[in-house]
């Protein structure tokens, strides 16, 4: 018979469940919570966001649209679905429910179909944001060189929480797993721009002139030339050799 187990005062759910699974000799398996995405996930018709607003590709994005879909065979032009969402989010801003219904209605397949790529890609904004949409990386390379401090730099500058949209609509900002720019960690993309090697300070510079609508250089904001090292170029640091550098001369 087991043991009777009094669990202590204040013991967490966890420390109680191991110590009776130790005593019954039953193995639980634990989880961490589930991380929880900066988009909600379901569709619930709201005024800016109903099947009854109209959307159609103009004839700029419209002259691409035809460029796309050729690409593909024609039975398999909805292929050509992710190209189509992300011109459809270029031009409207966001993927709104009657974009994905108007790229369903072009590639000739169930609305379904376009819902289910939408809703799994997180590159496709399913609600409004704003004028500058601020992804920060906070993956491991990206942490280790301060992504929290840039985070909590850009919360308390714009007054906004990750998720969350500023009250003017110029700046959404959301945290995103490896823009693939580790080398220039910390990175912020902003729109379709990278913005690498960020400090606090760089990074409340480059807000202020976004705001103030100043031309703004991509790239490293620190000194060093895209990802050379941050001391200067340590290779590659001499001309070429020509076409026959070390190769026989009767060859
Ligand atoms: S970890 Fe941030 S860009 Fe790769």
């Amino acid at each position: 018979m087991l043991a009777r187990f009094r669990p202590a005062l204040g013991a967490s759910a966890a420390t109680v469940r191991g110590a009776m699974a130790m005593r019954s000799g039953v193995r639980y398996i634990g989880s961490t919570s589930p991380a929880r995405s900066d988009a909600i996930f379901i569709h619930r018709d709201t005024p800016e966001n109903n099947p009854g607003i109209p959307f159609e590709f103009d004839a700029k994005s419209m002259s691409e649209v035809k460029g796309i879909i050729a690409k593909y065979p024609p039975q398999y032009k909805k292929a050509a679905m992710i190209p189509l969402l992300h011109l459809a989010q270029k031009q409207n801003g966001w993927t709104s429910i009657s974009v994905m219904n108007y790229v369903a209605k072009l590639l000739e397949v169930p609305p379904m179909r376009v819902y289910e790529v939408a809703t799994f890609y997180t590159m496709f904004n399913r609600n409004p944001v704003g004028k500058y949409f601020l992804q920060v990386c906070t993956t491991t390379p990206c942490q280790l060189c301060g992504a929290s401090k840039i985070v909590e730099t850009i919360e308390s500058h714009l007054g906004i929480k990750v998720g969350e949209t500023t009250a003017d609509k110029l700046f959404t900002l959301v945290e995103v797993e490896c823009a693939g720019a580790c080398v220039n960690a910390p990175v912020v993309s902003v729109n379709d721009d990278y913005f690498e090697d960020l400090t606090p300070e760089t990074t409340v510079r480059l807000l202020d002139d976004l705001k103030a609508g100043k031309p703004v250089a991509r790239g490293p904001v620190s000194a060093r030339n895209n990802c050379e090292p941050l001391g200067g170029q340590t290779t590659l640091t001499t001309p070429p050799p020509g076409p026959g550098f070390m190769v026989r001369d009767d060859l």
